[in-house]
């Protein structure tokens, strides 16, 4: 364990040169805003423990989205009247049955999606392994391989060894850059992050999947980081298979089920690796042999988790109204106004944007790196950005870090406000402005 750095305290007098002029911009902009009224539909309520009661500065939607109003009250009547008096006869009664594809189909409009594409269950790395081994099972015969974004999440790696393991195909890194030049005739399929998680990069969904499908070979995309931040068009670019969580910008709650979407033309042909009685022709005949539903039923596995899938149906309400489109033109400008705060408060050199510049290759978040030298000043080369984390967090503004030198801040259009941005900027200025300064030379 690394000792805690000690940040010295906010004087609150002296007001960094230019915070005038962003703040103003930041008030203009919110004014400007035809999404600002959405953020009333999240609890904007302070933290129990915070001691000045202000709402934090919440920039962790890419990890956990905040709170619908309206999730509250549906899940006490979910459990107070549906699980408490009509008990049973819920399943048919309140539509728990047919959640898994009612609540796939409030999800669709926002991926890109027609209905009876989309199907809500499971964690998205169960998900994954559905769609890998589905996908291999529907490639051609001669595939021998599987590619897998070099830069993925860690879980789509893992599954995708063993999904490629159990179907005896080898598993190819490969940066989502090069997938078009590397993609073969020998590859079944490939599995590509749309955005990011570290830097925020945005992946070129409709030329990696026209190229892989030039090839013969099946797209597989995982949206966690691009669902309800920005517009996927997944019927548009026909993507074969893709997976997604719904605790991040879908603001499903904790743990809440993931997704899985498989292109209309390729249900039919779609064999799940985990054929569960939540998607036989005819669950309730108790058939001793299998014979999976038409259409993304066959995507089920087994009893839906109800109360996180019905918390997740309530939750989607808040995006009554507002279009897609909107949400990427705020989530653009406003992690475009976050780097000109940024490279207005914080000295130069001590961070350094791993978050693409230009808009067409940025998801919704700001990935900014340590700098080493700063690091290695203060911990004797012990990582500071976690430091930095903390101390951010115990001055109200909630990002995240990932090892080792990476500040992640997430931008949801939905409740994130331009002023959010600039305190977030400022508050960040402050730490890092408190920090020993930095040699001139030192990476930046
Ligand atoms: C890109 C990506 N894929 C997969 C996952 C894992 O999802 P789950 O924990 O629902 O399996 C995450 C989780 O944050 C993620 O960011």
């Amino acid at each position: 364990m690394s000792e805690t750095p000690e940040f010295p305290e906010p004087s609150g007098r002296s007001e960094p040169a230019g915070a005038r002029e962003q703040a103003a911009r930041a008030a203009e902009l919110d004014a400007a805003d035809p999404l600002a009224a959405v953020r009333e539909r999240f609890v904007l309520d302070p933290a129990p423990d915070h001691a000045s009661g202000d709402t934090d500065v919440y920039l962790d939607g890419n990890s956990l989205g905040m709170l619908p109003r309206g999730v509250a009250d549906r899940i006490a009547d979910v459990i107070d009247r549906e699980w408490g008096r009509l008990r049973i006869r819920s399943w048919s009664e309140s539509g728990w049955w047919t959640a898994p594809e009612r609540v796939g189909d409030k999800i669709a409009p926002l991926i890109g999606a027609g209905p009876g594409r989309v199907v809500v269950g499971d964690s998205t790395s169960v998900n994954i392994f559905k769609a890998l081994i589905g996908g291999v099972r529907m490639a051609g015969k001669g595939c021998t391989e599987i590619l897998v974004d070099a830069t993925t999440f860690p879980t789509d790696g893992y599954i995708a060894r063993s999904a490629a393991r159990m179907t005896g195909l080898a598993v190819r890194p490969v940066e989502p850059a090069r997938i078009a030049d590397e993609v073969t005739e020998r590859t079944a399929l490939a599995l590509v992050n749309h955005v990011d998680y570290r830097t925020g990069r945005l992946n070129d969904l409709p030329g990696i999947t026209h190229a892989l499908h030039s090839a013969g070979a099946l797209a597989v995309w995982d949206l966690c980081h691009s669902a309800g931040a920005l517009p996927v068009g997944l019927d548009a670019h026909h993507v074969d298979l893709a997976v997604g969580c719904t605790y991040k910008y879908l603001n499903g709650g904790p743990g809440a089920p993931a997704y899985l979407y498989i292109r209309e033309s390729l249900q039919e042909r779609f064999e799940s690796p985990l054929p569960g009685w939540n998607s036989h022709a005819d669950p309730f005949a108790m058939d001793p042999s299998y014979t999976p539903a038409d259409g993304i039923a066959r995507g089920r596995v087994g009893t839906p988790d109800i109360l996180s899938l019905l918390a997740l149906e309530a939750a989607l309400e808040v995006w009554d109204g507002v279009a897609i489109e909107d949400v990427r033109t705020k989530s653009l400008a406003l992690t475009d106004f976050f780097l000109e705060c940024v490279a207005a408060y914080v000295p130069p050199g001590r961070v350094r944007s791993l978050t693409p510049a230009d808009h067409r290759s940025r998801g919704s978040q700001v990935s900014l790196a340590c700098s080493p030298k700063l690091a290695a000043d203060r911990q004797g080369g012990t990582p500071l950005a976690g430091e930095v984390m903390d101390e951010l967090i115990r001055r109200g503004v909630v990002g995240d870090f990932r090892h080792p030198d990476v500040l992640r801040f997430g931008f949801t259009p939905l409740y994130t406000s331009f002023a959010d941005a600039e305190r977030a900027a400022r508050v960040l200025g402050e730490v890092l402005g408190a920090l020993p300064e930095v040699e001139s030379g030192a990476a930046g």
